[in-house]
């Protein structure tokens, strides 16, 4: 037996793929939401007896080894050194050559370089930077788990300790660490890139260190030395899909179904060591597409921490669009007394609780600063309001939730939302200059009609397949209620044409419309439209469906109208204008008489 199968055989997977996602019994075989594409329906099927998964959504499938490639986004040689451990299996030399893999050697230098660090604090040298974490309150709990560091304020320390010298055993050659991002190599000499820091490890999501960031020793008179340096893109480490702390918070972020990104690597240590163990650093940049795909694995809720003063910076800077791209549901905390976490939580921990647990969701937030100080009832006002707030729900993929707030704005601009779709479409055709073109592009399809062209063009549909509905329709739709303005037209052009010829068929009318090749397509998408939906359905059916779209149609069109009246009401009363405040309530009354009169129907 192959190591491989050893591990297979003796690895549940089942429970193996449970630490990712949940798993739930059916029949002999199990079954879980795919994790490796967006479904509602579960379509990933275990199988424990064959130990195999397969998901017949997007067609991924294998064993336990497969299975963790995807999930971390490792080579077979890492899940194999990953999983064998667990397994109880030991891997021979030979089956991991050690010796050849270059990859594997880097990811032993950085294991030996997070040893040699981490002993180094508890030396003499390292007095200095231990009573500095004193000072800043961090428990030695914290230090262990972390395995903090300190390099020392030395040209060659770290190098010498791990450069090859036979006699003494240790067998890593200069420009290994180089390329491990460890030391530099300029004008014929190689130095240790990290000297006087505070080292903190960065560890892949399996744990697995491969990278530093190093914090200048606050006493340091180096004068241009910066803060903070960390590890260069290498062969292991790639600082764009590497999450500081994900590693240790992602059993957490999946439990709590929430990630908290924070800015700082001693934000992260902060907040873990007052419990807040779902937290993770983007250090200091913007979260990129590959990070926000490692937290979706976990969750896809986030939490963005802010500074209260910075908070206004565009939410692109901090991977905002990144995050709603991925229909992940995002929420801003402001961090309350402090510029960090760490100072936030250090000043009061209930009052940072409390900022987490009542974060509002970003889309309220951003919405809430925008309108701030600005008149809503003011039609250039509200014009900015709607511009500034509509690219970030074009970035939105998911077409319920950016209806969702569509509605939500809408009800609070006292806007139909059929007039805020049209700005959003706008926005996603003309490819907003000041968003991504390619993920505004892939958003096309959220273009999609609001609730009233639904009806608007089931209704059309409808009655161009049964036009011995269309006395009925005359009779009870006030055209006005179809929406967008060119269904309206379409009907208006409809019911001219059956007045005038009474007899309805498709090919006259066609050749009734205009010509306008806009028509035409409108036309023959309505008839497929009532041949599919309503192709096996019999005329009493067609006929009560009728009525219920008329009444939703009229019952969305009272409620737009409803709120554009309001707001020109409060406008009129702010005007103390009489006579138009006397029209309006008056409409008001009567739409209100309309309305019960509808729901009384209903
Ligand atoms: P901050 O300057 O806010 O530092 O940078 P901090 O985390 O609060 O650290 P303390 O409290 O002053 O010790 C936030 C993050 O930005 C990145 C680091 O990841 C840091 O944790 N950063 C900052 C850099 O990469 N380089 C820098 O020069 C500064
Ligand atoms: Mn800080």
């Amino acid at each position: 037996m192959t190591p491989a199968e050893e591990i297979k055989e003796k690895l549940d997977l089942v429970e193996f793929i449970r630490e990712y996602i949940p798993v739930k019994a059916a029949g002999a075989n199990f079954n879980a939401l795919c994790p490796f594409h967006g479904e509602k329906t579960p379509s990933f099927v275990i199988s424990p007896e064959k130990r195999i998964w397969h998901c017949f959504g997007c067609g991924k499938g294998g064993d336990i080894f497969t299975f963790l490639m995807e999930m971390e986004g490792l080579s077979f040689k890492e899940a194999l050194r990953q999983l064998a451990p667990k397994a109880g299996v030991v891997l021979k030399n030979d089956f991991v050559p050690k010796d050849t893999d270059r990859r594997n050697r880097l990811l032993d230098i950085m294991v030996l370089a997070v040893k040699y660090y981490e002993y180094v604090l508890t030396t003499k040298t390292g007095d200095v930077m231990r009573s500095y974490l004193e000072e800043r309150g961090l428990n030695s709990e914290i230090i262990k788990d972390w395995r903090l560091g300190y390099a020392p304020d030395s040209w060659d320390s770290l190098s010498s300790f791990l450069v090859a010298r036979p006699q003494s055993g240790k067998k890593y050659s200069p420009s290994e660490l180089e390329a491990a991002g460890l030391s530099i190599y300029k004008d014929g000499r190689t130095f240790d890139r990290f000297r006087d820091r505070l080292m903190f490890p960065l560890n892949d999501v399996a744990g697995n260190p491969v990278g530093f960031s190093g914090r200048l020793n606050p006493h340091s008179t180096d004068q241009k030395a910066g803060k903070y340096i960390n590890s260069p893109q290498s062969g292991i480490y790639d600082k764009s899909r590497l999450l500081f702390g994900l590693d240790k918070a992602k059993q957490t972020i999946k439990s709590e179904d929430l990630a908290i990104i924070v800015e700082g690597q001693m934000d992260v240590l902060t907040c873990h060591q007052f419990g807040f163990k779902n937290v993770v650093a983007s250090s200091g940049t913007a979260l990129t597409t590959a990070q926000v795909a490692l937290i979706k694995r976990y969750s896809k809720n986030i939490a963005l921490c802010f500074d209260a003063d910075a908070a206004g910076q565009l939410a692109a800077d901090r991977g905002v669009a990144e995050a709603l791209a991925q229909e992940m549901n995002v929420r801003v905390v402001i961090i309350p007394n402090g510029k960090d976490p760490d100072e936030s939580l250090r000043a009061n921990k209930e009052a940072f609780a409390a900022a987490v647990k009542n974060a509002p969701p970003m889309m309220d937030y951003y919405f809430q600063r925008l309108s701030q100080g600005l008149d809503l009832n003011d039609v250039k006002q509200r014009g900015e309001v709607i511009e500034k707030i509509m690219p970030l729900l074009a970035l939105m993929t998911n077409k319920i939730e950016a209806s969702y707030w569509l509605r939500r704005f809408a009800d609070r601009l006292g806007v139909a939302e059929t007039e805020l779709r049209e700005s959003l479409s706008k926005i996603i055709n003309k490819k907003a200059p000041n968003l991504q073109t390619a993920k505004v592009e892939k958003n096309r399809a959220l273009v999609l009609p609001s609730r009233e062209e639904q009806l608007s063009e089931r209704l059309l549909a409808i009655i161009i397949k049964f036009p011995e509905l269309l006395d009925y329709s005359i009779a009870k739709l006030n055209s006005a209620w179809l929406q967008p303005q060119k269904l309206s037209t379409f009907y208006n052009n409809l019911i001219i044409y059956y007045n005038k010829e009474t007899d309805f068929s498709y090919q006259n009318f066609r050749n009734y419309l205009s010509g306008d090749e806009e028509e035409f397509n409108l036309l023959d998408r309505l008839v497929l439209l009532g041949d599919k939906d309503f192709y096996a359905t019999d005329f009493k059916e067609v006929r009560e469906e009728l009525i219920r779209v008329l009444g939703d149609l009229e019952a969305a069109y009272l409620k737009n109208r409803l709120a554009v009246i309001a707001r020109e009401l409060g406008a009129a009363e702010e005007e103390k204008n009489e006579e138009k405040i006397n029209v309006l309530m008056e409409e008001l009354k009567y739409l209100n008489q309309e309305r019960q009169r509808n729901q009384n129907l209903s």
